[in-house]
């Protein structure tokens, strides 16, 4: 029996949210460290492994705390480096780890390197921190990300009378990582919080480090390699640190993050859109082979898959998924396309499914037994709602609905102190959609991913296992396997398992034959009730209701 300590991260399911948004512990109408801190047992009894925090860095805030100024404090309206501590601490106890948000590309234009810059005489390392030009005509064939906001990658400076580079927002220009001593100064932020005690980085935009005339200026061979320095850096701190890249690229672009000495997983944001539109059209084809396809680049577990996250759910230009994948999904959600931001739909997910919890759970059970780790967005257990309207990406980001309470327990501050307002918008209205009422409603989808994660605790072969797809006779009906041996983690020991898993995509009932021979005459267990089924066989049936899935454990 292999006996080997695997890495803590390995199919770790992660909770993201937003500090400002999630609780507010000292009443000042803005979710702090402390609030996170209080709702650990919560989180804790959801049945997540570790949390991943949005910036908590000090920022104007022009971008949700993405444009940061200092990147080894805390924002002083989330608390200081003792309520870091503090919640890390706190974490460990309650089983959890803490993912901070690193923020490699760029700087608040407020950063005193920005502002140093802005002074220092051209060619001195100083002004070179950044990327300046003479003229806008620089790296013509980066694409404009954030295309609702700006029209260019440059932006003129007065004070420094050149122009700067920024890929995101006019206000976060692009540090430059052709400087060795920029390098230098990241690693440095990258050895403060290791030393904090940090178990991971979710590592912002990284495909943008550097730039090449003539390309896209992502995922050049010289980002690579600062990747590389980074994991060997991490390494060297002799901990188990996640590093997790967020590149929002199809699968072939974003493998080479996952070279063995660089990150250790990245999002699959072209399996997000591959989810929804698979519900969008009940169709399971492209879901296969897109799945099939992340496999055959990394094989493993090594693919954070999220539903929704704080952002637009990307879409992109036609570079990430066809455009008819885009497509369909537009097609296939009523309203949907009303709420095209930059490069997709700024919707949470819950009102993008109109309310109707079966797509929701069917798409919680597909991510949370895929290979990979399933990424959860705060709220989304709930299927809380979103404020269109609200200026940016803010419509997916107001506060957690904790009770009845004024505020849905957010905070006790007055309305118009409130960092954004709480949901009351008719069917997701906070005094209904909370964790409080949903928690004594046995069947409440709050407790459904609580039943669902307890199970998946239990079953290895869904954490690390392996993955083999099982020929379906229905065309909205995918099937797969997830098998792992017997191995010991150096605590316990851990069986060898099979689960197999089948999902209906479409919003009518499937019956279909599934080839188990592999298991012919082996015991089917369904694993969220106990119900048994007949023996595998070759032409074994099974009937899902619409958007039906079931977790079948193999037996003996
Ligand atoms: C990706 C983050 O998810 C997004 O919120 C942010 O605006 C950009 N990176 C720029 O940092």
């Amino acid at each position: 029996m292999p006996n080997v300590k695997p890495p803590w991260w390995e199919g770790c399911v992660i909770y993201q949210l937003m500090p400002r948004s999630f609780h507010d512990a000292d009443g000042n109408g803005i979710g702090d460290l402390a609030g996170i801190t209080q709702k650990l047992p919560y989180l804790e009894w959801l049945g997540v492994d570790a949390i991943w925090l949005t910036p908590i860095y000090p920022s104007p805030l022009r971008d949700g705390g993405y444009d940061i100024t200092d990147f080894t404090s805390v924002h002083p309206d989330l608390g200081d480096l003792r309520d870091v501590r503090l919640l890390l601490e706190q974490a460990h106890i309650h089983g959890m780890r803490v993912i901070l948000d690193l923020v490699l590309n760029h700087t608040s234009v407020l950063h005193p390197w920005f502002q140093r810059a802005l002074w220092a005489p051209k060619g001195t390392s100083e002004r070179d921190f950044y990327v300046w030009r003479d003229d806008d005509q620089g790296y013509a064939d980066a694409p404009v990300l954030f295309r609702h906001f700006e029209a260019s990658n440059w932006e003129w400076n007065e004070v420094a009378g050149q122009f700067y580079l920024h890929r995101f927002l006019r206000h976060q220009p692009d540090l430059n990582y052709a400087n060795p001593a920029v390098q230098e100064e990241m690693l440095k932020v990258v050895d403060f919080w290791l030393d904090m005690g940090a178990d991971g980085f979710r590592l912002d935009a990284v495909p943008f480090l550097f730039e090449a005339e003539g390309s896209r200026c992502e995922g050049l061979p010289e980002t690579h390699a600062f990747l590389r320095r980074l994991r060997a850096r991490v390494e060297s701190s002799g901990r188990d640190v996640l590093l997790l890249a967020e590149a929002i690229q199809p699968v072939d672009e974003s493998a080479p993050y996952l070279a063995n000495d660089e990150l250790h997983a990245a999002f699959d944001f072209g399996l997000t859109a591959h989810l929804f539109a698979a519900v969008a059209n009940g169709r399971s084809d492209a879901l296969r082979d897109c799945l099939t396809h992340a496999q055959e680049m990394v094989p493993g577990c090594r693919w954070a898959l999220p539903l929704r996250n704080h952002d637009e759910l990307w879409l992109g230009d036609g570079h990430l998924v066809p455009d008819e994948v885009v497509e369909t999904i537009l097609n296939g959600f009523p309203g949907a396309r009303e709420h095209w931001l930059n490069w997709g739909i700024n919707r949470r997910l819950a009102p993008l499914l109109n309310g109707d919890a079966r797509p929701n759970t069917l798409l919680h059970a597909l991510i949370y037994s895929l290979p990979g780790l399933p990424c959860l967005y705060y709220g989304d257990e709930l299927g809380m709602g979103d404020w269109p309207g609200l200026r940016d990406r803010d419509p997916n980001r107001t506060p957690m609905a904790w009770s009845r309470a004024p505020n849905g327990g957010f905070s006790s501050a007055p309305d118009p102190l409130l960092v954004l307002p709480p949901i009351t918008s008719p069917g997701f209205d906070y005094r209904v959609v909370n964790v409080e009422v949903q928690q004594q409603l046995s069947g409440s989808l709050l407790n459904w991913h609580h039943r669902m994660l307890t199970s998946r605790r239990l079953l290895p072969a869904l954490r690390y296992g392996d993955m083999v797809m099982i020929e379906s006779g229905h065309p909205s009906v995918l099937c797969y396997a997830r098998s792992c041996q017997e191995r010991s983690d150096g605590e316990e020991n851990l069986p060898a398992m099979t689960v197999i898993v089948a999902a209906n995509l479409s919003g009518t009932g499937a019956s279909t034959r599934l080839d188990l021979s592999p298991w012919q005459g082996h015991r089917m267990r369904e694993t969220l009730w106990g119900c048994e089924f007949a023996p595998a066989s070759p032409e074994w049936f099974a009937y899902l209701h619409a958007y039906g899935f079931f977790w079948w454990l193999v037996g003996e």
